[in-house]
């Protein structure tokens, strides 16, 4: 179903590596409903990615930028609004990385240089899109920009390592830089806490699958999907939602409030009788 939530809206969204991407989701979602927008990722994972394809079907520019690079995002931004011929309304980053996951360094032994990676990456590039916007006077008034979080930010999770200090640290920059954005401007700053999902970023989490598994269980409306999530995006881009800022939304089923659930104990009973505490 379409509404035309989104015409005449215009965007950047970032992270749309292949079909699975939830980036990718809201691109698509966006064209539906009437946006026009640029879509932006690493000069690597545009080489190595589908995004041509998602190009092609959108009818949107692909515009190479490492988010860590300011001189890339403003690139990125002034082309972007050569393309537009003007501001334009919403950005989406959907961008995620630790190479402390990647290479099987635990918490309690990081890597530092790789700490400094996956908050540069996952949490910081979201400071240097918003101040890079801000300074080029990108997005309209009453525009909307949104970063992708998970539950890690507030509680622990076994094995999301230091994803977990990136996304409190992307939670925070949203509030932080929403007041200002908001005050000068009336644009919005959310971030959107995801269900864990399956896409490239997600297989990289230990356990992914069991992870996915209980927290089905445990939420009374049960994972929430990339294309649900992608429907989400879209509300927070549209002008339904002008009144929402500096705000950490769960789309997690109901997950973040439960405790336990007659789903999960079942698992649990059963679980338990093979279960030896060893220390
Ligand atoms: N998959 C999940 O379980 C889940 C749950 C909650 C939140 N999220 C978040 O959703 C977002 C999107 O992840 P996804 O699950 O769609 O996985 P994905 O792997 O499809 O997307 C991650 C994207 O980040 C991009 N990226 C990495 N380094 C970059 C850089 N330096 N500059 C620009 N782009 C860069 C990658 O190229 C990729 O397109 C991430 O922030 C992720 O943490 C994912």
């Amino acid at each position: 179903m379409t509404y035309n939530l989104l015409k005449g809206k215009k965007g950047i969204i970032f992270g749309a590596l292949n079909d699975m991407s939830i980036a990718w989701k809201v691109a698509e979602r966006a064209h539906e409903e009437g946006a026009s927008f640029v879509l932006t990722n690493t000069p690597v994972s545009i080489r190595m990615g589908e995004i041509h394809k998602l190009a092609e079907a959108c009818n949107a520019p692909v515009i190479p930028a490492d988010a860590t690079s300011t001189e890339d995002l403003e690139n990125l931004i002034r082309q972007a609004m050569e393309h537009f011929g003007g501001k334009f309304d919403f950005i989406l980053h959907s961008i995620g990385m630790s190479l402390n996951v990647r290479k099987g360094r635990t918490y309690d032994d990081l890597d530092y240089a790789y700490l400094m990676k996956t908050l540069d990456i996952s949490a910081i590039s979201f400071h240097k899109v918003l101040q890079t916007a801000r300074k080029l006077d990108a997005i309209n008034d009453w525009g909307s920009v949104v970063a992708l979080s998970y539950v890690a930010a507030q509680r622990t999770l076994y094995g999301y390592n230091d994803m977990a200090d990136a996304k409190s640290m992307l939670e925070s920059i949203a509030r932080s830089f929403g007041y200002i954005y908001g005050r000068d401007k009336k644009i919005r700053v959310n971030t959107i806490s995801q269900s864990p999902t399956l896409t490239t970023a997600g297989s990289g989490v230990k356990g992914i699958d069991a992870l996915m598994d209980f927290t089905d269980r445990m939420s009374p409306l049960g994972n929430a999907s990339a294309d649900e999530c992608a429907d989400y995006c879209i509300t927070l881009f549209s002008d339904l939602t002008k009144k929402v800022t500096m705000q950490n939304l769960f789309h997690d089923g109901g997950f973040s409030n439960m405790g336990m659930s007659y789903k999960a104990m079942n698992m649990y009973n059963k679980g338990l009788d093979n279960f030896q505490l060893t220390d």
